[in-house]
């Protein structure tokens, strides 16, 4: 018989110790924070599940690759390996360097959009969506219907609704639509994949229109995954050979080098158009810097170029996207409320469904959160009331799961410390604000419980 389980495919060369805290503690440290998980100390967190941002393991080639960067300010042999490695999957012509996503983002829109603008996206990350508003532009969410039903089990959930992108552009004009942007996954919306028959309709009526599409790449890998398995055609194709179709299909990407270029800090900006570019160095060099190393290091393009590579190994995805999988599934087994089916990189908790008798106005997200992080030293985060304030439509917690960091014990521990507190949820109890900042208030506030 085949051997079935799917094991981490790496083994352990160093560790770093956990360190563990009783549930006295925990709540001593909980009250401290201000029932922010965002305030917690991460020394006090025993898994730490905030974000799959920079978080991830490097590989032994990574860290040898590190030893080789050149630090030269410019025309770095290292920034020519991150070209090289980049373009070989994005096939785009200019390849920028920027510090993280939300850099690349800023000078996108900075040279792109202006008010008056609207940029369609699938959805929005919050970053990419204060960058689009900071221009002036207005960031507009396409979403299927699909994509916007927690319980709904569909394969491509992060599809964009072609037929209300043919609308918005009719309705405001091809001049006022500066691009068209697709996040794979749609990290907002549940880290759900967008198929490559979705990207296809999308880029097809872009190029009608004569208007550029992007691509929020961050996740490309793992979206290019989920095609192979579940759309027609692509069963026997590789992954890149799938990423490469995809963004031959597009005319540049912004993109979070510390997601799956499996890198701790970096991103990059790519697009075709020779004008366009130059603009984007000119603006790099104002707050990033020379356009060969863009606020990195010669040794973190050099973590990149070799990470962006391993991104794509099928053993690697495999285990990736079956570990989310196994987490989501143990615990909706259990009749926990998960946003289906389970994402990419993250398993969504319906914090409204899970905790019904908290109203939204009482923080359910927050309360599941600190309850998650007393019962377990689990740190999560909410995507909800908090976070969106009046704006939000679902309470959801989020799960994201590190890359190459967590075993499977790991993620038996997580199933049984959800299920634990999914059998007491009648007992927990709403929160209230006490402080919170005029904006981004999620990073700063302090709540406490409601009486
Ligand atoms: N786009 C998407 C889809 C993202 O998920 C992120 C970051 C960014 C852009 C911005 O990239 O952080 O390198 O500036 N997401 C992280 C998260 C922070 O926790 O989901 P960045």
């Amino acid at each position: 018989m085949p051997i079935k389980t799917i094991i981490e495919p790496f083994r352990i060369k160093s560790v770093e110790p956990l360190r563990w805290t009783t549930r006295q503690q925990r709540e001593q440290l909980l009250r401290a924070a201000h029932y922010n998980m965002f305030l917690l100390p991460a020394g006090d967190v025993l898994i730490d599940l905030l974000t799959d941002s920079g978080t991830g393991a490097m590989s032994t080639h990574q860290w040898a690759a590190i030893m080789e960067g050149d630090e030269s300010y410019a025309g770095s042999p290292s920034f020519d390996r991150f070209r090289n490695s980049i373009q070989d999957i994005f096939g785009y012509k200019h390849v920028i360097p920027t510090h993280q996503g939300r850099a690349a983002e800023r000078i996108l829109f900075g040279v792109l959009a202006k008010r008056g603008d609207f940029v369609p996206n699938n959805t929005h990350f919050d970053t990419t969506r204060a960058n689009v508003e900071f221009t002036g532009a207005k960031a507009v969410d396409l979403l299927t219907e699909a994509g916007r039903q927690p319980s709904v089990s569909a394969p491509f959930k992060g599809n964009m609704d072609v037929a209300a992108l043919e609308a918005l552009i009719q309705t405001h004009g091809r001049e006022r639509v500066p691009c068209v942007m697709l996040t794979v996954t749609n990290n907002s919306g549940g880290g759900q994949p967008v198929s490559m028959e979705n990207v296809r309709a999308v880029s097809a009526l872009c190029r009608r229109h004569s208007i550029p599409l992007y691509f929020d790449a961050c996740r490309f890998a793992e979206n290019a995954w989920f095609i192979k398995l579940r759309e027609k055609g692509y069963e026997n194709k590789t992954p890149k050979e799938i990423a490469q179709e995809m963004f031959s299909l597009g005319d540049g990407c912004t993109m979070s080098a510390k997601k799956d270029g499996m890198a701790n800090i970096g991103g990059f900006l790519c697009t075709n158009d020779d004008k366009l570019a130059q603009q984007e160095k000119d603006l790099l060099i104002l707050t990033e810097g020379y356009p060969t190393y863009g606020g990195l290091a010669g040794r973190d393009l050099e973590a990149i170029a070799v990470g962006i590579q391993e991104a794509l190994a099928e053993d690697y995805l495999r285990y990736r996207i079956a570990s989310t999988a196994y987490l989501g599934n143990h615990i909706a087994q259990a009749g926990v409320p998960i946003v289906q089916p389970p994402g990419g990189h993250a398993i969504y908790l319906d914090a409204r469904a899970f905790l019904s008798h908290i109203p939204a106005e009482q923080f359910p997200g927050v309360a599941l959160c600190c309850e998650l992080y007393l019962e377990g030293g689990v740190r999560s985060v909410e995507i909800g009331s908090l976070m969106f304030a009046g704006a939000a439509q679902m309470d959801l917690v989020r799960l994201a799961i590190p890359r190459r960091v967590y075993t499977q014990s790991h993620v038996d521990y997580l199933v049984e410390v959800i299920v634990e507190v999914w059998k007491n949820r009648e007992k927990m109890r709403g929160m209230r604000l006490t402080y919170e900042a005029p904006f981004l208030r999620h990073f700063t506030a302090h709540l406490a419980p409601v009486d």
